[in-house]
């Protein structure tokens, strides 16, 4: 996820640039960059690694000038945020140049074709290899005119594969800047002699409110006073704008009234980003995995802390299933002052969405020390977590605003997930029906999680019942224990009210003891092997009068027999209950903590990345 501006008509571009850059910075963070076309008809670009303010300070009131440009402030996929591959990039000549927010699954086999055509690459990104390819298609087509030029950029798109949005121009063609959009955000704004490429609203308000969609598969030319729409091949599309009537700060959170909200809402496009190019029909494609070697590994360990931690105890469960491997999750501030049993044979799995989390950072070192391999699984390009670890993983999610973690929750379980059956694919452990299966059901997760998305209403009105209460119990088993202990987390971060998560089976050994009509439980009763037993549970707290809300599977109607409450989610193998059952959950935590008038976006005392012991 990044953030993408661009502009043709009659404005000074630079402060255009810079000023719709700071509405999208929610996108993106780790490095900004502007491209200007200057009247002379050369490219001026100044990028910077850090914050958008790192570059508006250093510039300093003195962009470049002129009056087409382009800006992107960077969420790193691929190759560290530095000035390097802080976009915009060019070719070697220097007048074709692109940004772009997406990810370019055949970027490595394009970047090799284009090597031994000559081509010599600056940056590690993806996107630099896209204005290679525009620019030898603009090359075979003669003049370096506007209908070549767009001709060049729909040949260059038809050779990538992936998610992209694309904005590009070139230094030989005034007053033209293309967009392209497949699977990426990409609007337009149309103005008086002026159009823009934004990806999102909010980089548009201070200059028009006429909005323009382009769909996936569209290239679209502006010039400062046309807006033109085509297909792939080249066929013209017409449409409509709509007029855009949110202000700039319900804009910058996708019209949801918190990022909370916003990043609840957006976990199936977050999952589907963090799944793309990485599971298929034919099996698991994770190359981050080769430079670990498995024929050594005897054992697992994984190591996080919070909502991390939780993600590491379904991995657990899925390894174990899977490919059987023992493992271990820790807590890192345990697991670095106790004596842990690491060695060469050891895969140290270290999940932490910042990347920066000062105890999981400990556990990384001292298990480098004896020798472990190590993975690690981040949203953070160029975290700390990132350097020195034998394999790292990114979650491809954008930046969470919110403090409390939705939707790196969500893709840090589904990635393990992808590992184990990766794993276990690879180490023979699964039949071609298994196999098929679940890769099948990795392939319908996105869409999954969105009808969980559904329970939304339900989910307000329990809230209204939950409100009241002084503590809330949450119990599950298995995948759904898991489900429980993120649950429990989620209610007491945003919303103060006191929660804890129990396995099932164990309420009756202490906790029962606590139970009254004042403590509503929350039983994750989903379809697994272990429900009849959960069901029981279910009946032992009824039978202390303690109200029950169920998340049970759809189809199940007899759980609502044993709850006052039941949210269904959709049927779906048991490992995916961690990921089904939070949206719900979430939503509910949410509306609780708006009852009690709490700051869900910034909870009291939570930090975004915790870098102290
Ligand atoms: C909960 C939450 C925290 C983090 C924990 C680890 O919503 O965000 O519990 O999960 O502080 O953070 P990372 O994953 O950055 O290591």
């Amino acid at each position: 996820m990044c953030g993408i501006v661009g502009y043709v008509g009659y404005k000074e571009v630079g402060p255009v640039l810079l000023d719709g850059l700071k509405r999208l910075e929610y996108r993106g963070y780790d490095s900004a960059g502007i491209a200007v076309r200057t009247s002379e008809g050369k490219i001026e670009i100044r990028k910077r690694e850090g914050k958008l303010s790192q570059l508006t300070n250093e510039l300093n009131g003195s962009a470049p000038r002129g009056t087409l440009g382009m800006g992107h402030t960077r969420w790193a996929t691929h190759g560290a945020p530095n000035d390097v591959n802080a976009h915009p990039h060019t070719d070697e000549s220097g007048r074709v140049v692109v940004i772009h927010n997406g990810i370019i699954e055949n970027y490595a086999e394009l970047r090799e074709e284009l090597k031994t055509r000559g081509h010599v690459f600056q940056s590690q990104t993806d996107t630099e290899i896209f204005a290679h390819l525009v620019e030898e298609e603009f090359a075979k087509r003669g003049n370096a005119g506007a209908v070549n030029f767009i001709d060049a950029v729909r040949a260059a798109l038809k050779l990538v594969r992936g998610a992209y949005s694309f904005v590009v121009m070139d230094a030989r063609v005034p007053d033209l800047i293309i967009g392209a959009r497949h699977f990426s955000p990409l609007i337009v704004g149309v103005g008086e002699n002026e159009n823009l490429f934004a990806s999102d609203i909010p980089a548009l308000l201070e200059h028009t409110r006429k909005a323009l969609i382009i769909q996936d598969g569209e290239v679209v030319a502006l010039t400062h006073d046309a807006v033109r729409i085509f297909t792939l091949d080249g066929e013209s599309v017409e449409r409509e704008p709509f007029e855009v009537t949110w202000d700039v700060t319900s804009a910058e959170k996708g019209g949801y009234p918190t990022f909370f909200t916003k990043e609840i809402f957006e976990q199936p496009a977050a999952l589907a980003n963090a799944l793309r190019g990485r599971v298929d029909t034919d099996g698991v494609h994770l190359p981050e995995l080769d430079a670990i070697d498995f024929e050594r590994i005897e054992r697992a360990h994984i190591v996080a802390c919070g909502t991390s931690y939780h993600a590491g105890l379904a991995a657990k469960l899925a390894l174990e299933q899977w490919v059987r491997v023992p493992v271990n999750v820790e807590i890192a501030s345990e697991y670095r002052y106790a004596s842990p049993v690491v060695d060469g044979k050891t895969l140290l799995i270290l999940i932490t969405q910042s990347g920066e989390t000062a105890d999981t950072l400990a556990c990384f070192r001292l298990a480098k020390e004896r020798g472990a391999q190590t993975l690690a699984l981040t949203n953070v390009v160029g975290s700390s977590i990132t350097r020195g670890a034998d394999a790292v993983i990114y979650l491809r999610v954008g930046p969470e605003i919110g403090v409390v973690a939705t939707k790196t929750y969500t893709a840090q379980v589904a990635l393990l997930e992808l590992v184990a059956l990766w794993w276990a694919i690879r180490n023979g452990r699964m039949t071609n029906d298994e196999r098929r299966i679940t890769l099948s059901t990795f392939l319908r997760l996105p869409d999954l999680v969105e009808a969980t998305l559904g329970a939304e209403q339900q989910a307000k009105s329990l809230a209204e019942k939950l409100t009241a209460h002084r503590s809330a119990f949450f119990f599950g088993r298995g995948f759904g224990y898991v489900a429980a202990l993120e649950g429990a987390l989620k209610l007491k971060e945003v919303s103060y009210l006191h929660a804890e998560a129990y396995a099932a089976g164990e309420l009756k050994h202490g906790p029962i003891a606590m139970l009254d009509p004042e403590i509503p439980v929350i039983a994750i009763a989903t379809r697994s092997a272990t429900l009849d037993k959960v069901v029981s549970n279910m009946q032992e707290v009824r039978a202390r009068r303690a109200p029950v809300i169920a998340i049970a599977t759809e189809g199940d109607t007899f759980i609502a027999q044993h709850a006052d409450d039941v949210i269904y989610i959709p049927s779906a193998p048991e490992h995916l209950v961690p990921i089904l059952a939070l949206a719900p959950l979430q939503l509910l935590s949410y509306y609780v903590a708006v009852a009690r008038g709490c700051d869900v976006d910034q909870p009291r005392n939570l930090a975004k990345s915790v870098t102290v012991e």
